[in-house]
């Protein structure tokens, strides 16, 4: 839930690590801080809010070549200054920055730490403490470090400075991401590539339970039995460019523009050149013998796995079930006897999905990720992978990851019905790419999506949308959508199930968005609608051509029933696009959430 850097080298260090952790901003945003050490001595900068306000409060006089940053997603604490990251002993002497959640926190404070006061109310403080501590009790810092580590339980990317020397900074992960970048005369730290990527491409993966002495021209991973690894570097293949969001005024209307793109671009990766779904046949055979399929991940990650049920289930025949990692984990169903696991998500690092995965790998069940982040942890975990290929998405709410997702769904779909010799006359690629182009069709239509918000929501608390089948989950989808970033309360339903007790909440104007895209249950839901019209319900219709009535608000052009999703969510997004626009909320950063949500 917050992004850490960190680096040493020859440059000033300020402005590099301001700019990485604008780059992490989007794993939090609740305050931000940097520490930089040079002869002079230790130099923090706090502040709470954005990195903006950060950047007010530093001392440009000072120059530093080695220094450490974070920026904040309130786990342990609330937001403010002194709960702000970087966090210092008592003594001074220890300065550290931590992304995930120790655990034994109080425990390590009752057992060690008692007459320590504290100076926030954070987990992380425990860290420079419990250093000052064992460093006071004799140990050396490298060793202090490594005893540290032992006693955390948890998850954890650290950074720490020692003010007493200003050539090493101290490294430890488990469970966080966190990578090492390399330049010639440079090392860098960084929650994700993405951070440093102006320095450097070449980056050095860390395993759980493993720390670094970092070093201008040097590095030294153990585990923490004390054991050398030997790591090479990979290069990390994305374009600083595909981070910036040109002329567009907030990254998610980039990334909902960018959606034809990127099912082109999902097409091309997985079309070989005799036309054939390029998909691992050890991946295929895997699948092929599971006798059920379960489908882990979280929010609009969960949302595209209920299309993926869908989809497997109908293109496919295997029996499927979607599950809420968070429930899964806690709440496990009966399982069958050969199951399949398909986790989902976006950013690869959801410590709710990632629970579960490492739960289902214990007892020795076959996983596929479905990421947009290659070597993310769920990635490296799984036993196959199948990448999205979104390119970065950095508004918080998501929308290209999740239409790319489905996509990748229908692919795994049609690949396993052909492998059982099922597969009908369907073409996956003419269809997604007619998706694309329905899809684009929508996306040149912004102005019809904002006059629905100035009809239906401009002056609205709630709303609610509704559908049957595929359209439910869709609208569930849109409902997260709105919410996340309009803050207007927003529902999705089935549209059977209103008359069961949420009609109760219908009254005169309240707004509600219906999806017209599958035949089978298209007189269902327009009956809904009329149910709901009689209680003075303000509905704005969105049909599918050949479906639709003269009074419906949207068409949309006519894809294949199972790849609606792809075209019905496209108004959804932009729906609760402009209606967040015209409220004035931060579209891109709402309130209270991170992209990466790497604590359980
Ligand atoms: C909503 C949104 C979240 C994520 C969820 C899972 O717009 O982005 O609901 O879908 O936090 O994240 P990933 O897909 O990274 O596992």
């Amino acid at each position: 839930m917050c992004g850490i850097v960190g680096y040493i080298g020859n440059q000033d260090v300020k402005e590099i690590l301001v700019k990485g952790l604008e780059r992490l901003e989007y794993r939090g945003y609740d305050s931000a801080g940097i520490a930089i050490l040079n002869d002079r001595g230790l130099h923090v900068y706090k502040e709470e809010g954005r990195i903006a306000a950060l950047r007010e409060v530093i001392d440009l006089e000072e120059v530093a070549n080695v220094g450490i940053g974070h920026t904040r997603c309130a786990t342990h604490g609330k937001p403010s200054r002194r709960n702000a990251h970087p966090h210092q002993s008592n003594n001074g002497r220890f300065t550290v920055v931590h992304n995930g959640v120790i655990e034994n926190y109080q425990e390590m404070k009752r057992q060690f730490l008692s007459q320590v006061s504290f100076a926030s109310d954070t987990d992380t403080e425990v860290i420079a403490q419990m250093m000052a501590y064992l460093v006071e009790k004799g140990l050396g810092v490298p060793e202090a470090f490594r005893q540290l580590l032992l006693e955390i339980k948890g998850s954890y990317a650290i950074a720490l400075l020692d003010h007493e020397d200003t050539e090493t900074i101290y490294v430890g992960k488990n469970k966080s991401p966190l990578l090492i970048g390399q330049g010639t005369d440079f090392h860098v730290i960084a929650s994700d590539a993405m951070a440093m990527l102006q320095l450097t491409n070449q980056f050095v993966e860390l395993m759980d339970e493993e720390m670094v002495i970092l070093r201008q021209h040097a590095k030294q991973i153990t585990n923490l039995r004390g054991e050398i690894m030997q790591r090479r570097p990979f290069q990390v293949k994305l374009d600083a460019s595909d981070m910036e969001k040109g002329l567009y005024p907030h990254y998610m209307l980039k990334e909902i523009d960018e959606q034809p793109l990127v099912i082109r671009k999902v097409i091309s990766k997985y079309q070989d050149a005799s036309g054939n779904i390029r998909i691992d046949s050890e991946l295929r055979n895997s699948l092929k013998e599971a006798d059920r399929v379960y489908i882990i991940a979280c929010g609009t990650s969960y949302h595209a796995g209920l299309v993926g049920k869908q989809l497997l289930e109908k293109v496919a025949d295997i029996p499927v079930e979607s599950h809420i990692a968070s429930e899964f984990l806690y709440n496990r169903p009966i399982l069958s006897k050969h199951p399949f696991f398909i986790f989902i998500s976006q950013s690869g690092e959801t410590a709710d999905s990632r629970g579960v995965l490492v739960a289902i790998k214990q007892l020795g069940y076959p996983a596929l990720t479905i990421t947009n982040v290659p070597g993310s942890t769920l990635s490296r975990e799984a036993d196959y992978t199948l990448l999205t290929h979104a390119g970065p998405e950095i508004a918080v709410a998501s929308t290209k990851a999740y239409t790319a997702q489905i996509a990748v769904l229908a692919l795994l779909a049609f690949d396993q019905a052909q492998a059982q010799g099922r597969a009908g006359q369907m073409n996956p690629f003419h269809e997604l790419s007619m998706a694309a182009n329905a899809m684009e069709i929508m996306i040149n239509k912004k102005e019809m999506m904002e006059e629905v918000v100035w009809q239906y929501l401009n002056a609205s608390r709630n709303c609610f949308f509704i559908g049957r089948g595929v359209d439910y989950y869709v609208a569930l989808e849109g409902a997260l959508k709105l919410k996340e970033i309009s803050y207007i309360q927003a529902e999705g339903f089935a549209g059977g199930e209103l008359k069961h007790g949420t009609i109760a909440l219908v009254e005169e104007g309240t707004p509600a968005i219906a999806l017209v895209t599958q035949s089978s249950v298209r007189a269902n839901i327009r009956s809904n609608v009329q149910e709901i019209l009689a209680r003075g319900a303000h509905v704005c219709m969105i049909s599918m051509e050949g479906m639709e009535e003269g009074t419906d608000q949207i068409v949309l052009p006519a894809v294949h029933e199972l790849l609606t999703p792809l075209v019905s969510v496209i108004p959804l997004q932009l729906i609760a696009y402009y209606a967040a626009k015209y409220r004035g909320c931060d579209i891109d950063k709402p309130r209270n959430l991170a992209k990466s949500v790497t604590v359980e």
